[in-house]
């Protein structure tokens, strides 16, 4: 399956990492000499996808900006003869850069919602900037190649990683309905629980920040009820639909790296931390 789109949203508020957030997003920390969500822009990019939308919030607009040119610093670093760095600018420049606003952190599914009219294909890409994938093939170059072992035309695929059972209650949950024939990391699901109770769990596979969604999933989104904490999830999205739209998740393998948490980017950086 080709997939052209991908949308990013980055719009929230970064709670764990205050106060750094209060005037830095999250997603600009640096992995050596380039932000964590440049990460994120070359998993789209080695999964052929080159048009991606930001959804950002008021005070974020340097996570756009980071991927835009700068005619001024071209025209700079030229004088100064410092060819190189120019073509270090450069790396981006055949990536599609969209943004749109999210006004209100009302949740990961009413941040994508946001980006609705931008959709222009059928099934688009959806990567959360915490998660890193570190050592094998990223999270949603794994994803699209899954496809090709899905028999129907319209489904969701959703990253999961196998954790410890002590941890799913940090977690949105799958459960499993059966394994798909000749790919044992391929399941079809059956059902998505948020947070459970370790001992309440369907299975230990947690979802992680990327996904498959079909245009069908965006359009109801409106339809979804927020949760007590008042936000719209995606999770919610997808429960909603299970009776008609089939669902899969993919284990990924490699390791993943929350990047959300001083603990998990401490450790991306032992990892990724080298200027590259
Ligand atoms: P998180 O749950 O990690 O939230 O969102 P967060 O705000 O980034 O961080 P904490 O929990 O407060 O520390 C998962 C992804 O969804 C985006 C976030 O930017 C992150 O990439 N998101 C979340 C939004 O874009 N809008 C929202 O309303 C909520």
């Amino acid at each position: 399956m080709k997939i052209t789109q991908a949308i990013l949203p980055v719009a929230g508020l970064g709670t764990r990492f205050l106060p750094w957030t209060k005037a830095v997003p999250k997603e600009l920390l640096p992995l050596g000499n380039r932000p964590i969500i440049a990460y994120i822009a070359d998993e789209c990019l080695e999964a052929g996808i080159n048009d991606i939308c930001f959804v950002i919030s008021h005070g974020k607009e340097a996570i756009a900006e980071y991927f835009f040119e700068n005619p001024t610093l071209a025209k700079a670093l030229k004088k100064r003869g410092k060819e190189q760095l120019l073509d270090s600018l450069a790396r981006y420049k055949d990536l599609h850069v969209h943004v749109v606003y999210q006004e209100e952190m009302l949740g990961d599914g009413h941040a994508i919602l946001q980006a609705a009219d931008w959709v222009k294909s059928d099934t688009v890409a959806v990567l959360f900037g915490d998660d890193l994938f570190v050592g094998d093939k990223p999270g949603l170059v794994q994803l699209i190649k899954a496809t090709a072992s899905i028999p129907e035309k319209e489904f969701a695929l959703i990253a999961v990683e196998n954790i410890p059972r002590e941890k799913t209650n940090r977690y949105g949950i799958v459960d499993i309905e059966k394994t798909m024939p000749g790919h044992s990391h391929l399941k079809k699901v059956k059902g998505l629980v948020e947070k459970p109770d370790p001992v309440k769990a369907p299975s230990t596979l947690g979802i992680v920040g990327r996904y498959l969604i079909p245009h069908s999933v965006i359009k109801s989104l409106p339809k979804v009820k927020a949760g007590k904490d008042g936000e719209i999830r995606l999770i919610d999205a997808l429960t909603a639909k299970l009776k008609t739209l089939p669902i899969y998740a993919l284990e990924c393998s490699g390791s993943r790296i929350d990047t959300g948490t001083p603990e998990g980017y401490a450790k991306a950086v032992q990892l990724l931390g080298l200027v590259s």
